[in-house]
């Protein structure tokens, strides 16, 4: 992997004036996912090999393999409630090295000592390396039936977002209309995210919370504490048309709504491509791999088969983009590691020159949004641009950042914007109501 794993600068990159956030703090978001969700989760992983065994009666060896991946995940449970030292991967993936040089180099390597970002995030790959390092689930992905659940409990969304794909899509129809159908994709990509199955771990969907805003787009607006939306149609209409890039996050709902923003774009001729980045392993439960890409091409085809034609026609057209390019997924190893993506142009130059081909890179989710603001708590009134640092560079395109909030960064707002907010509800920066659309034009790096 083309990374630069040296562990002086790896890890480095925090803001001075921001503090990083961690599970330490009591009573903070990120205590209570330490303590309580992430727990949960790992409870699910060990549930669905329990149903896996259950449900296919896989051979005797293949039984006694998944026993010892059970017992493993039931370790790594009790050492992040225990807040035990964090141990060094042992597989040989291509990023292990990455992921060990950084234990390395704290200073207090325990789950809720380390940064909550780290801690979050390393979960997942130990995970990885637990199914790894087994005989017989190499690669298996203890959430995809969640995932494909998911998909099959939101087709009414789905059909929302479908009709409005069928309306009104030619390409010659008046700017004014375009821009405001534009906007509404925008809104459908956006409320998708609510589509998470990592924070509602208690509940079977999240339907209700993304029906009532899918049905009614134009009250949700209020819940917008930054709209952004105008600055990313004006960019696009300026200049040369070129590629968009959409950094995903969840399969199902919110993959579909991207992709028909992505669609949208593509046939309005607002974009001449569009790269999908995608994880390389499971991820934060609900995260798109490509196979969940696949997976709901695949599954939206049969399930409506002849009694939907606008449906199959849209799948048809999808494919149809991914054999020629003009569609394009694409993974690599940054995406599940933990760093800020203030280091993206260090850690991963090969992905960032690449990147800077792209007319706009659009962020998708609460997580990509951590990442992007460094994990810290800022004044909620920073500017977006000081709070994306060194990702912000000669070379770094147009960023647009679609992301629900689901937890407590959160910058550009307005003064006494968060005043407002705590007094209606305490929890606004972490209960999945809340959007934004927060947009950065192309400008020089910024000197930290
Ligand atoms: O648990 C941490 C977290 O980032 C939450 O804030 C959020 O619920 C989840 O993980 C991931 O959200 P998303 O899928 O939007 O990145
Ligand atoms: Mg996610």
């Amino acid at each position: 992997m083309a990374t630069d794993s040296s562990p002086k600068k790896s890890l480095s990159c925090q803001p001075t004036d921001a503090e990083a956030l961690r599970g330490t703090v009591k009573g903070s978001f990120a205590y209570f996912t330490l303590k309580d969700r992430v727990p949960t989760i790992l409870v699910k992983a060990v549930n669905s090999l329990v149903q896996e065994l259950r449900s296919h009666a896989p051979s005797g060896l293949a039984e006694v393999d998944a026993k010892r991946c059970i017992s493993k995940i039931s370790q790594l449970t009790y050492e992040l409630q225990r807040d035990r030292e964090i141990s060094e991967l042992e597989d040989s993936g291509n990023d292990s090295d990455v992921w060990n040089a950084l234990i390395k180099e704290q200073t207090h390597p325990t789950w809720f000592a380390t940064t909550w970002l780290f801690a979050e995030c390393f979960v997942y790959r130990k995970l990885q390396e637990i199914f790894s390092l087994s005989d017989h689930w190499k690669g298996y992905d203890a959430f995809r039936t969640d995932k494909q659940a998911s998909l099959m409990s939101s087709l009414s969304s789905i059909n929302i977002i479908v009709a409005q794909l069928v309306v009104d899509k030619t390409p010659d129809c008046a700017i004014g209309a375009i821009n405001e159908r534009t906007a509404e994709f925008l809104m459908f990509s956006l409320w998708g995210n609510q589509a998470d199955l990592s924070l509602f771990t208690n509940a079977p969907s999240t339907n209700s919370l993304h029906a009532e805003s899918f049905v009614n787009l134009h009250s949700s607006k209020e819940r917008l504490l930054v709209d952004d939306t105008i600055s990313f149609i004006e960019h696009l209409r300026s200049g040369e048309k070129g590629r968009i890039d959409i950094v995903l996050d969840n399969a199902g709902l919110e993959l579909f709504a991207d992709l028909a923003l992505a669609h949208w774009l593509l046939s309005t001729e607002q974009a001449t491509s569009v790269v999908f980045h995608v994880k390389e392993f499971p991820w934060f439960v609900s995260d798109t791999t490509k196979s969940d890409f696949e997976w709901l091409l695949m599954t939206l085809e049969k399930h409506f088969e002849s009694e939907q034609p606008a449906m199959l026609r849209l799948i048809a057209q999808w494919k149809g983009w991914l054999d020629n390019g003009q569609w394009k997924i694409q993974s690599h190893p940054f995406w599940t590691l933990p760093h800020s993506f203030w280091t993206l142009p260090r850690v991963a130059p090969d992905l960032y020159q690449e990147m800077a081909h792209s007319r706009c890179i659009v962020f998708k989710g609460d997580l990509n949004y951590r990442k992007a603001v460094s994990d810290s708590m800022w004044p909620t009134t920073s500017p977006l641009r000081d709070a994306l640092g060194s990702l912000c560079q000669e070379n770094t395109p147009a960023l647009l950042f679609l992301r629900t909030c689901k937890s407590d960064p959160v910058v550009g707002l307005q003064s006494g914007q968060a005043e407002d907010l705590s007094a209606k509800a305490s929890d606004w920066r972490t209960n999945g109501r809340y959007g934004m659309i927060q947009f950065q034009g192309l400008g020089a790096a910024i000197q930290f």
